[in-house]
């Protein structure tokens, strides 16, 4: 049995349908099971991972767990009391900066402490960039122009899908116990690229234009906590994250080469258009 959290987000959802795809008996996670769909051989449990002990029913008798960073560090003495194995936890490329004072890296580097600390076996799997967080473009791919931050700094994106295609062979194989992967796409890419290749997929013009820092700064403040605005700008204003390094780790875990932004775009037409 494998338990997998973030069972209806862009990660977990892929390694809940690859390891039922592959015959493995699944419980997807959620704080709101009965609206999540689960594809045959994965049952829908609820949990809560702000509260631990809200896991016990579904980590009960689990060999293995996928779990998302920046929860309680509790939640590893749960899992060892119900007998689970073996951690692959979603961690960041951000985990290997060390650097404690952004809390986007501190929140990875303190689930991966504590996950170390464990009993547990572990593999930390560390992706850059999603392509999904391109569907934050949408109301501005479909005005024909794309204003975001940032315009030179490349980031290997990396799909969703290719980040479970890595989780779900280290959540089934000793193979991967100890490993830390960063996981990339195959080229990296400028924002503007991006929006090249969206708009080449989606058969029409867009046009990508830098917005100013400022304008960027009191956007993300609408969406999200200050110390995240300020973990971001540190990350790609200040350059203390290297997203455009890209690595072989898809291939060698997965035996087949990481999707390209396209190939991404293409798979995910309708919806973005
Ligand atoms: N986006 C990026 O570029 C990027 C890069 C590197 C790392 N990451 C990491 O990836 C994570 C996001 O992964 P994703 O895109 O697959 O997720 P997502 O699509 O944003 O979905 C979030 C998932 O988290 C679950 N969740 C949220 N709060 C929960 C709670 N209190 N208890 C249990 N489950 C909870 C949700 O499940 P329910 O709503 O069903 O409960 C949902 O399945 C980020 O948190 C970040 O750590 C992201």
């Amino acid at each position: 049995m494998i338990v997998v959290t973030g069972a209806t987000g862009n990660v977990g959802r892929e390694v809940v349908r690859l390891l039922a795809g592959s015959g493995a008996r699944v419980r997807a996670l959620s704080r709101d099971p009965a609206m999540a769909t689960m594809p045959a051989g994965a049952e829908a449990v609820a949990g809560d991972l702000t509260d631990p002990s809200s896991l016990a029913p579904a980590l009960a008798g689990a060999e293995a767990l996928f779990l998302l960073s920046g929860y309680a560090p509790e939640i590893f003495a749960e899992a060892e009391k119900a007998g689970v194995r073996r951690v692959v936890l979603l961690s960041g490329g951000s985990a290997e900066t060390g650097d404690r004072s952004n809390a986007v890296a501190r929140y990875m580097i303190d689930t991966e402490d504590a996950l170390r600390a464990s009993g547990l076996a572990w593999t930390m799997v560390r992706p850059r960039m999603f392509m999904t967080n391109a569907f934050q473009w949408l109301p501005q791919l479909r005005a024909g122009v794309v204003r975001a931050p940032w315009p030179d700094v490349p980031s290997a994106v990396i799909d969703p899908a290719d980040i479970a295609a890595v989780a779900a062979k280290a959540l089934v194989s000793a193979e991967h116990e100890g490993r830390e992967y960063p996981v990339t796409g195959p080229e990296a890419l400028r924002p503007a690229d991006r929006v090249r290749i969206l708009g080449e997929v989606l058969g029409r013009e867009i046009r990508y234009e830098a917005q100013p820092d400022d304008e960027a700064r009191a956007e993300m403040l609408t969406q999200m906590p200050e110390p995240y605005v300020d973990a971001f700008f540190s990350f790609y204003s200040e350059g203390k994250l290297d997203e455009a390094t890209v690595f072989p780790s898809v291939e060698q875990v997965t035996g087949r080469p990481p999707r390209t932004f396209a190939d991404w775009a293409r798979a995910n037409v309708e919806r973005l258009q």
